[in-house]
């Protein structure tokens, strides 16, 4: 989108993107990352991790942190946060279709509602299979269309307002098909509802897919 929407609303965007979601984040949706991130493992690297809502529910099997996030108003208050944590890892401004790593550098990828927005998650998908080593996995949640035709219909016309406020996201994404047709396996993924949230974005997967050894 254009550069005075990204200076205007992608600074308040980002201002206020932790309050908005506290209620959600409290209703239960922070218990699911919780869950989610206690299967991380290893040289872990998280796409579009925006404030850093994940950061303190990495456990000590993850060996090394690397989070990518290329919008700078989400990565200001990202490094601001690492710093009140006292966390060390290392903040790359780049997105998650070009990911500046080496083949099978890491063990585990997070992906927590960013397939949404990024904006070609096929080429995502292939980027993070390519860094993933063999036998890596990649953890997932995110909302996804809706499986009611009704609630989907509504997802798609919806989709350009919501794409406006919500900085890029798309609320009727089928997720599970593009995880599906990457070079990724959803080895266990398990449909849910995302608590406190408006209909449109409320149908949310989570779990895991692996990457074949090949
Ligand atoms: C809805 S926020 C989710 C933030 C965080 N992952 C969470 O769980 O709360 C979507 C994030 O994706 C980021 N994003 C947008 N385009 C991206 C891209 N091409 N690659 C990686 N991240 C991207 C945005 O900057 C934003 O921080």
């Amino acid at each position: 989108m254009g550069r005075i929407y990204d200076a205007t609303w992608g600074r308040a965007f980002a201002a206020l993107y932790d309050r908005s979601l506290k209620g959600t984040e409290e209703a239960g949706l922070g218990e699911m990352r919780r869950e989610l991130l206690a299967d991380a493992e290893g040289r872990t690297i998280e796409m579009g991790a925006g404030t850093g809502v994940n950061l303190d529910l990495y456990p000590d099997a993850v060996t090394e942190l690397v989070l990518c996030e290329p919008d700078p108003h989400m990565a200001r208050r990202l490094r601001g946060h690492l710093a009140e944590a006292g966390r060390r890892a290392t903040v790359a401004e780049e997105p998650a279709e070009r990911l500046p790593f080496p083949d099978d550098s890491f063990d585990t990828a997070i992906c927590t509602l960013v397939l949404c927005t990024i904006p070609d998650p096929a080429a995502a998908l292939a980027e993070l299979a390519r860094v993933l080593r063999p036998g890596g996995r990649m953890l997932f949640i995110e909302h996804v269309r809706s499986e009611d035709p009704g609630t989907a219909r509504w997802q798609d016309r919806l989709e350009r307002p919501w794409r406006f406020l919500g900085k890029g996201c798309h609320c009727n994404r089928d997720t599970l098909a593009t995880i599906a047709s990457s070079p990724l396996e959803p080895d266990a993924a398990e449909h849910d509802r995302m608590p406190k949230a408006p209909p449109i974005v409320r149908p949310l997967i989570r779990g895991s897919a692996v990457l074949p050894t090949r």
